[in-house]
């Protein structure tokens, strides 16, 4: 059956489990030099709607590494641009590709891709979920850390696709996850519920609080995303008086716990969401997170296309 992985809906706790072991394996090879070739002769479309450097990037060489082929597919030069239904470019796509990862502005494009191309779909960021950045930052922190057991992750920021998508993917791990979200950029009730409920079988905390300093103290992570997501330049302005004191600094790094680790999805703004000092001290594990994304994108294909 064909399988997608659209949010973190789509795993259960011993999949994901199974995704990071599978990632660590497969970095392990590629570290080595060692060839494998779990997407022999296999063909994966990279159809973005918005700019990527680490997620289009570490999927292409993934895809490669693994013995495949990857296809860059910007919307901007697809029929999309001049109309052509998605469903309709699904189906196309479906006869020629094994399978597409795609970023995409409205989450309903990658439901209506997966839908009608018959083959796997992986969202490569949309406005509800970036499921992958998920699963790649626990597993960084699983590498690190060499567990996630009794771990809590304390988000900053924007409560929209990255915080949803740690939110769930924290609750199927076992982790804990405070999120501090500013008035009117708390995470959809749904998703939270969502969330609750997984969190109710792995024992993990969820909370959503309004206070930064709340989530920071004693937490074992600080994380952070960009206060304005791609699509929200117009919101500029309104957005940076909103979030102004979620900021990642030496202050809010004070109270978490000693040796807590600073995560950022990247891109990053210094001196918005994260200070320059911050993002840059010994405690920083961005750049191996930036890493991570290609193996855990590696694991993620290996593991969906196999499903096929
Ligand atoms: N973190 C992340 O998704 O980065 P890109 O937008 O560069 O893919
Ligand atoms: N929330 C950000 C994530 C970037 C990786 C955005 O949607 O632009």
């Amino acid at each position: 059956m064909t399988r997608s992985f659209l949010t973190l809906g789509d795993l259960n706790r011993e999949e994901l489990f199974e995704i990071f072991q599978k990632a660590l394996k497969l970095k392990a090879a590629i570290k080595a030099r060692k060839e494998i070739f779990p997407l022999k002769n296999k063909v994966v479309g990279i159809l973005f709607e918005k700019p990527s450097t680490r997620t289009r990037v570490s999927f292409e060489s993934a895809a490669i590494r693994l013995g495949g082929h990857a296809i860059y597919l910007s919307s901007n030069d697809l029929q999309l641009r001049r109309g052509e239904p998605v469903k309709d470019t699904a189906r196309v796509l479906g006869g020629y590709l094994d399978a597409l990862v795609a970023r995409v502005y409205d989450h309903r494009t990658v439901e209506e891709l997966a839908e009608y191309s018959g083959i796997t779909v992986i969202n490569a960021l949309s406005d509800i979920a970036h499921p992958t950045q998920a699963v790649c930052d626990l597993l960084t922190i699983l590498e690190v850390k060499g567990s996630l057991d009794g771990l809590t992750l304390a988000y900053i920021g924007d409560g929209n696709n990255v915080c949803q998508s740690l939110l769930e993917c924290c609750a199927l791990a076992g982790v804990n996850i405070v999120a501090a979200c500013p008035e009117g950029y708390h995470p959809k009730a749904h998703i939270l519920d969502n969330a609750l409920r997984i969190a109710e079988k792995s024992g993990s905390r969820i909370t959503v609080v309004d206070d930064p300093t709340e989530a920071a103290k004693g937490a074992d992570i600080l994380y952070a995303d960009v206060w304005v997501s791609m699509g929200e330049e117009s919101e500029k302005e309104k957005k940076m008086k909103a979030f102004k004191g979620y900021q990642i600094n030496a202050d809010l790094l004070s109270i978490a716990a000693k040796g807590a680790l600073v995560m950022h999805c990247l891109p990053a703004y210094r001196g918005l969401e994260i200070t320059d000092d911050v993002i840059e001290c010994p405690q920083s594990i961005v750049w191996q997170q930036a890493e991570n994304k290609t193996h855990g994108a590696a694991a993620i294909l290996a593991f969906f296309m196999d499903s096929e």
